[in-house]
């Protein structure tokens, strides 16, 4: 069994959906976790539930993420193992109508608060710490409407990459996880109406060979592994996680 006993874990977007799962897995296998959020109130509630301790920290906010960065620092002077940067958005948008905003909140949060997430953290990450970055298939995928979502994904996978070259020496590992569709709040919060969303839901699970959605347990399981010592020689790498959808079938079965 994954064991991260032991070990200080931090979640970005820990409040909701892969992030919480994932947050309630590494406590039940024996990490310190601290979730971060954006709203006190969501933050707080799930921090009760989980019992884990809740820091509110806009990923899109530099300041925020350095006061993030001080008061996991105050409870937790051993340092952080376990950097699960999570938090994003999803603003489905077609090309010829991306408005700035889209585009600024998308790669904002999505890009470049995991960016600074890691610059912030890095000072107390311990000599052999895993980072982990929750992108997306998308990147891969040329899905309608999802042009600069897809872009954000796609560069921090390349951004991984880079990080786990570079990181290497202190031994911190990096690597990126691509979930398929996974049963989330993030679809209820595009502002598509349910009937939008059921029609939307309904043909992205046709085009998944396994005929459904994964659900963030599934997703938490492979971070909980990944940021284990029975990951030690996995960096800079790729998991899709996605009922096999990037195989892009021309037919399914
Ligand atoms: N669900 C999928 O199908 C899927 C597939 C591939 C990749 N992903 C990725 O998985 C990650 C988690 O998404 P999810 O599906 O679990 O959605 P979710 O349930 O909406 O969770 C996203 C979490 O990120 C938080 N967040 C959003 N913006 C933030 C900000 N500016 N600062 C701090 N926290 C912020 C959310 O807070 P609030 O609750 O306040 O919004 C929430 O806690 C995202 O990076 C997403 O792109 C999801």
């Amino acid at each position: 069994m994954t064991n991260v006993s032991g070990k200080v874990a931090v979640v970005t977007g820990g409040n909701s959906g892969i992030g919480f799962a994932t947050a309630k897995t590494l406590k039940e296998k024996g990490a310190t976790v601290f979730i971060t959020g954006r709203s006190e109130e969501r933050v707080q509630a799930a921090a009760n539930e989980l019992g884990v301790t809740g820091i509110v920290a806009d990923a899109g906010n530099l300041s925020a993420i350095d006061a993030s960065v001080e008061a996991v620092k105050a409870q937790a002077p051993q340092g952080v193992d376990i950097l699960f940067i999570n938090a994003g958005v999803f603003f489905p948008t077609p090309i010829g109508a991306i408005a700035e905003e889209v585009y600024d909140n998308t790669m904002n949060i999505n890009f470049k608060g995991a960016v600074f997430t890691l610059e912030k953290f890095l000072p107390i990450l311990n000599e052999g710490a895993s980072v982990i970055n929750l992108s997306s298939i998308n990147a891969y995928t040329g899905m309608a409407n999802t042009a600069i979502y897809a872009a954000s994904k796609a560069a921090m996978n390349s951004w991984t990459r880079t990080a786990a070259t570079e990181l290497a020496p202190r031994n911190i590992r990096v690597n990126a996880v691509n979930p398929g569709p996974v049963a989330t709040a993030i679809f209820g919060k595009t502002g598509m109406s349910e009937e939008q969303l059921n029609g939307f839901a309904g043909a992205m699970q046709n085009r998944v060979p396994l005929k459904r959605f994964g659900q963030s347990e599934e997703i938490a399981k492979l971070v909980a592994f990944l940021a284990s010592d029975d990951a030690a020689f996995i960096t800079g790498s790729e998991y899709n996680i996605d009922g096999g959808i990037n195989v892009n079938p021309l037919l399914v079965a």
